[in-house]
């Protein structure tokens, strides 16, 4: 991989030559970036020895965009040590020399940080939010370990080994979906009776936001279409999400980004029908008689896409049930050529609409066939996400 080490002003820049050194010894290619304040501690000859490369230290020095450049060039950012300061940097979205800018410009793009500072200041609320803001942006973390500090108290905040840090970019290296990108559906749809009035269901997103993120954190980019939900996702770095409203919304979105994708999860409950017409003004009670509502079928997005699908694409849909659940889930599996079908039934307690957790049984094309136990949505998603793209 090309690889750009980032080193920041902080008494464990003496290690990021070794760092260097153990990167290029696994095969990758390295060029390091560096804070005004870190040339204090490691030389800029070092640097670019150990490297075999330029220092990139000056957002001024070549009269180019070379943030924009070194960007391009690298595939991971790996800043050791992160300081206080430059979390705080980035959390803020702060780019005020070399190293803070490239930061802000790798926002498409893995970037790890080896937080190391006193442990009093690691502690500080504000750098806790911080670390937190970036962890939800996808940024990784690897340590601080609890041990002896520069300013000779043991707490934590050592930045973590060098080795650790290599291990930590071989781990995102060998993510399973890496260069893959994914479809979700997730949520209900609404349509539209009046202007103030919608035929919907309890879909709360949970199912389908959890898939997303168990599929981003495998390296996968994932394009997430929701229906109308509260929810919002962590790892924003590699979610697109695409809010709709109706199941035509979600038909668009859903055909349009399929042709792009490895595979398709749809976990949302789209509702079978619309109102044949939609009133632009509210509807007003008419005497005391009932009313009657002319109901249409809306496109079945998870048929259409079966119809669509590539060999080398998977397709996952999902059932929910009420009863024979086995027998409907094999028949969708069938009618609507999928290469697998999660099957929850509302039977199972704690299982389906809105709960944080669920119950699944996964079946497959070739007749093999998972339950799980009741777990959290987290680790339902998980476990489908593991089977689906073994
Ligand atoms: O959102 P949560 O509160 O977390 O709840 C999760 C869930 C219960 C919604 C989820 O686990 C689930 O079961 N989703 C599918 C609900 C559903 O509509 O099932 P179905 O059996 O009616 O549909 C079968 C499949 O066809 C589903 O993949 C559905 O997305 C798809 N479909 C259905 C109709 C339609 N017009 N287009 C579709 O794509």
């Amino acid at each position: 991989m090309r690889i750009i080490v980032g080193i920041t002003g902080g008494i464990a820049a003496y290690k990021a030559p070794e760092l260097v050194r153990l990167l290029k010894k696994a095969g990758h290619e390295v060029r390091c970036a560096a804070t005004e304040h870190a040339l204090e501690f490691v030389t800029r000859v070092t640097l670019e020895t150990v490297s075999g490369a330029p220092l990139y230290s000056n957002l001024f020095a070549s009269g180019r965009t070379e943030h924009i450049s070194l960007k391009d060039w690298g595939e991971i950012l790996v800043v050791a040590p992160a300081t206080a300061n430059i979390i705080g940097k980035v959390a803020g979205g702060i780019a005020d020399d070399a190293l803070s800018t490239l930061l802000l410009a790798f926002s498409q793009k893995p970037v790890i940080m080896a937080p190391a500072m006193n442990c009093e200041m690691w502690a500080h609320p504000a750098v806790q939010r911080n670390v937190a803001l970036l962890k939800s942006w996808g940024i990784r973390m690897v340590g601080p370990e609890e041990g002896e500090l520069a300013c000779g108290v043991n707490g934590v905040g050592r930045m973590a080994e060098p080795e650790q840090i290599v291990d930590a970019v071989c781990q995102s290296e060998s993510l399973k979906l890496k260069g893959e990108r994914w479809l979700v559906t997730a949520g209900p749809t609404y349509e539209r009776i009046d202007s103030v009035r919608f035929i919907g269901n309890y879909s709360s997103g949970k199912m389908g936001f959890a898939l997303a993120e168990a599929l981003a954190k495998q390296g996968a980019d994932v394009e997430l279409v929701t229906g109308p939900t509260y929810l919002n996702v962590s790892n924003c770095q590699h979610i697109n999400v695409h809010r709709v409203e109706s199941a035509r919304e979600m038909y668009a979105a859903a055909t349009e980004a399929f042709p792009r994708c490895q595979g398709a999860i749809l976990s949302a409950a789209v509702a079978d029908y619309r109102p044949a017409e939609c009133a632009d003004h509210k509807l007003k009670k008419q005497g005391d008689e009932g009313m009657t509502l002319q109901l249409v079928q809306n496109p079945d997005i998870l048929a259409t896409l079966g119809g669509m699908k590539r060999e080398s694409q998977r397709l996952v849909g999902f059932a929910l049930e009420t009863d024979h659940e086995l027998e409907n889930a094999q028949g969708k599996l069938k009618r609507k050529n999928l290469d697998y079908i999660v099957m929850n039934s509302l039977r199972d307690k704690g299982a389906g609409f809105g709960t944080d957790t669920n119950k699944v049984t996964i079946l497959a094309a070739d007749g093999s066939r998972k339950e799980s136990p009741l777990l959290s949505k987290k680790e339902v998603a998980e476990m489908i996400v593991q089977e689906v793209t073994s």
